[in-house]
């Protein structure tokens, strides 16, 4: 058994979620894992000598994270020594075609420059429109974005664009990289959309 960390950043919650599941099925698979908010770990020293790393953010505006930068600076040593990946979580993530793909890369190329980290994976997972969560002024941009991209411009209703099974296979072979029991992965973890941002960590002993 695997000690694993998970850490992401998020602005609306969704990531939040993505990294609670990417925890539940790499503790399916028999690793105990914590899963941490970037901006909890601001500055923090980390309690445990981690086996693996996962790391993971939203895009807003073109950027992760400011909290997801400063954690990977800080870690550096430790991602380059242990198992580790990268998840960026976007709406254009969510496009099938080639420019999209090529967008995407561009905003990892661009964190992979300003944190000097290669991640070994970098998974691209498609994100969520939130209208409910948004104010007046981001609830009208998103509706001029969705348009132009063809998206929902329904703002009575959240659009949740992630592919779990995705998301779920992500973790399933990081976890396998780091042995397990995979044949125990798939089982139990939770349905779509369960693991909000306010769900607690399961490995919550450490905080
Ligand atoms: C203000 C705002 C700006 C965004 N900018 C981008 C962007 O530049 N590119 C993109 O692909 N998605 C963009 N998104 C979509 C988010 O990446 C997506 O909603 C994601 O699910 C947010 O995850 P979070 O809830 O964890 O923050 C933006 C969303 C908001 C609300």
């Amino acid at each position: 058994m695997a000690k694993i960390l998970v850490v992401y950043g998020t602005t609306e919650g969704h990531t939040a979620g993505i990294a609670q599941r990417i925890g539940a099925v790499m503790r399916d698979v028999g690793h105990e894992v914590h899963v941490r908010d970037s901006g909890d770990l601001r500055k923090a020293t980390l309690e445990h000598a981690y086996d693996g790393v996962v790391v993971g953010g939203s895009v807003h505006a073109g950027e992760h994270q400011r909290s997801v930068r400063e954690f990977v600076r800080q870690h550096r040593d430790l991602l380059d020594r242990v198992p580790s990946a990268f998840f960026s979580v976007s709406l254009t993530a969510a496009e099938p075609d080639e420019d999209a793909r090529r967008d995407v890369q561009a905003v990892v190329d661009r964190f992979v420059q300003e944190t000097g980290w290669q991640p070994r994976h970098v998974e691209p997972i498609a994100g969520a429109l939130v209208y409910s969560q948004y104010n007046i002024f981001v609830r009208h941009v998103m509706k001029l974005i969705a348009k132009s991209h063809g998206r929902s411009t329904d703002t009575s209703q959240d659009r949740d664009y992630t592919d779990w099974e995705a998301v779920e296979r992500f973790a399933r072979a990081f976890a396998g990289e780091l042995g397990g029991s995979p044949e125990r992965a798939g089982g139990s973890a939770p349905s779509p959309g369960s693991g909000r941002r306010d769900e607690p960590d399961a490995a919550g002993a450490d905080g």
